[in-house]
Formats: C-alpha cells, sequence, structure tokens
C-alpha cells in the first residue's frame, strides 16, 4: 500500500467510536519521504475542524521550536499523531481506541519510513515505547524503535502551560531534545547506531 492509498483509507477508517463525532480525520503534513516523522498524541479542535496536524496552538509552538533549531517542517518533516481522530474534550485516548489507530501509525512509520522518530509527550512515548518511565526521565535520551533513532520529548501542550525559557525549564529542554535530533539528522550521534536492518 502506497502512502497515498494509506491515507486514502485512513480518511475512511470506522474502527473506533471516534468517527461518529468527528468532522475530520487528522492523517499528516509535512513531507512524506521525510528523514523526521514528529509524532504527537491526537488531533485537537483545529486539528479536527482543518484536517491537519499540530495547526493550534501547540502547532504553532511546535512549528517556531522545529524552526528555532532550524528544521524545515515543510522540507524535513512528516508530522502526525498516535490517533487520527479527536477524542471528545481532549481526553486521553483510550486503550481501545489506541489499539484500534495503530495499525495507521505503524504503516506512517513503514512508508515514509524516516530514520529519526522524535515523539511528544508521555501517552505517545509510553505508548510507542510501551515504557512507564515518566516523560521527564525519558525526554533527551536516545532509544531505538524498530532500527530507528527516537527522541522522546514534552509535548507542546505542556510547553504552553511552561513558558519560561530559562535553563533547565522544559522549554529550553525541548530546544536541547530538538537540536539533538537535528545533530542526528547531520549525521553527530554519538553512542547509539540503530540497526536498519530491523526496519
Ligand atoms: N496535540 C497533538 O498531540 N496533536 C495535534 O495534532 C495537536 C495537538
Amino acid at each position: 500500500m502506497s502512502l497515498e492509498d494509506l491515507e486514502a483509507s485512513c480518511l475512511q477508517c470506522q474502527r473506533c467510536d471516534l468517527a461518529k463525532e468527528r468532522k475530520h480525520v487528522v492523517v499528516s503534513r509535512g513531507q512524506p519521504s521525510a528523514r523526521l516523522m514528529v509524532i504527537g498524541e491526537a488531533p485537537g479542535a483545529d486539528e479536527d475542524a482543518q484536517g491537519r496536524p499540530f495547526v493550534g496552538r501547540s502547532g504553532r509552538l511546535l512549528d517556531a521550536s522545529l524552526t528555532e533549531v532550524g528544521l524545515d517542517q515543510e522540507d524535513d518533516i512528516y508530522i502526525c499523531n498516535l490517533i487520527k481522530c479527536r477524542p471528545p474534550g481532549n481526553r486521553r485516548p483510550t486503550p481501545v481506541e489506541l489499539k484500534a489507530c495503530r495499525p495507521w501509525l505503524d504503516r506512517q512509520i513503514l512508508e515514509v519510513n524516516p530514520e529519526v522518530l522524535l515523539i511528544l509527550g508521555a501517552t505517545a512515548s509510553a505508548s510507542l515505547l510501551e515504557s512507564r518511565t515518566p516523560i521527564s526521565r525519558l525526554r533527551g535520551q536516545w532509544t531505538q524503535w524498530k532500527g530507528r533513532f527516537v527522541m522522546p520529548s514534552f509535548h507542546p501542550s505542556y510547553l504552553l502551560r511552561n513558558p519560561s525559557r530559562e535553563p533547565g525549564k522544559p522549554r529550553s529542554l525541548f530546544i536541547a531534545d530538538l537540536t539533538q535530533v537535528k545533530d542526528a539528522l547531520n549525521g553527530v550521534v554519538s553512542g547509539l547506531t540503530p540497526d536498519s536492518s530491523d526496519r
């Protein structure tokens, strides 16, 4: 299945009850051949209205931060979410919803075939990495997932609630994490070599 076919099928998805209330399925934005995939949690109201991920306040902060470290979201990056439809009231996705939606994300990763995954927030990190480690400890540490570099970091909505840019505060740690991602894409990563035969 090509990425185009995948996205077209995803738009018709009825695998869980979120299909009943959504305005749009929110599949992706950015570059289908990107070396970096950014994975958020779930669409919010703005994303549900527009059918594109990270287009509200969190998205503006994400875009500004990516630009700040020199990553161009239209050229270098494919952006998507763990789940493709908005949970009512922006609640956390349930295990049933996560399970129903997961094959879409797995296919997106296979088709885009990014070298690096940037995972935003506790829910997406816990689900993708099957880890109970708090995001405050996971973030900033390279890990691997199926032969790809993975950088977990804070969710931009958390940074909106914690806007200080002082050193050591979440916003500056987020920039440090994005800088590590940028360096990895430039081939400057020490101590970790993902085995691409795992992909
Ligand atoms: N938060 C997310 O996790 N994803 C979006 O697309 C928007 C807000």
